[in-house]
């Protein structure tokens, strides 16, 4: 059996997996756990969950807000992660391994849909890194872990499009290996990188709202350490 194929059904894999599916749940419970404290302090304990919902609900397929300033970079964002959710989550060949690991999985998406999405995976991840690299402002904002996660999922999305071509000019094997082991770091580094955005971002709506919901007496007391005793409250 290949090295890559004895990897995929190896230890290894499940404890990245056990660590991606572990982390992921210790962000999200201490971020609901920080939430239900605010909300335990606040003075105006009135929280609008109906339309924090609605508005997680919206900006999780965020076409209508495609933002205007940066189009083409708001669009080529959106298709990359189409790309990658959609191949991690419905290539047949992934669940084949998540079936062989775990006993559990899910109808496939069709592997011309998903060489499709790949490429445009492909061309979009490529913008983005171009534009951290090129635009000035974006190039400020970026530190290396930026590049090296666009990178990193940039070679698994090539590796795993190259591997299924008939005309893969890369010996398969190595090429799996590649495959196989930058896919088990990123699930390993998923938690602990801004990819966490994964899990954290639904939360976010909720948590702004939260934070907006100040502790009972927070006004006053801020205008005391602004204003000292002179401050008066309106
Ligand atoms: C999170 C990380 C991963 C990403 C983003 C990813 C992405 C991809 C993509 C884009 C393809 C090609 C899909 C297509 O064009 O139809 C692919 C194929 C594949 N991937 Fe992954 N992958 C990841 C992790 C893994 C891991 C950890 C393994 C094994 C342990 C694996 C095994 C495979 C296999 C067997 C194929 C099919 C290759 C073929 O067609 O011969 N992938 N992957």
């Amino acid at each position: 059996m290949p090295t890559w194929l004895s990897i995929s059904t190896s230890p290894l894999f499940r404890f990245a997996l056990a660590l991606l599916v572990l982390g992921l749940l210790r962000l999200a419970l201490l971020s609901i756990w920080e939430m239900i404290q605010a909300v335990r302090r606040a003075g105006d304990r009135r929280i609008a969950f109906r339309r924090v919902v609605g508005e997680t609900a919206s900006w999780m397929v965020p076409l209508t807000r495609i933002h205007r300033a940066r189009g083409l970079f708001s669009i080529a964002s959106f298709i990359l992660h189409l790309g990658i959710l959609a191949t991690c989550l419905f290539l047949g060949n992934h669940l084949d391994i998540l079936q062989a690991n775990f006993g559990v999985s899910w109808p496939a998406l069709a592997k011309p849909v998903l060489d499709v999405l790949t490429l445009l995976g492909i061309a979009a991840g490529s913008y983005l890194l171009l534009f951290r690299i090129y635009v000035v402002s974006s190039r400020k904002l970026s530190n290396p872990m930026d590049y090296l996660l666009l990178v990193m999922i940039l070679g698994l999305l090539v590796s795993g499009y190259l591997a299924g071509q008939p005309w893969n000019p890369i010996p398969y094997d190595g090429l799996m290996l590649f495959h196989a082991l930058s896919g088990i770091v990123l699930l390993i580094l998923i938690p602990f990188t801004k990819i966490a955005h994964c899990i954290l971002y639904p939360l976010i709506r909720m948590g702004s709202e939260v934070a907006w919901h100040f502790p009972a007496r927070g006004g006053s007391e801020a205008i005391e350490v602004l204003h000292g005793s002179e401050g008066r409250e309106i």
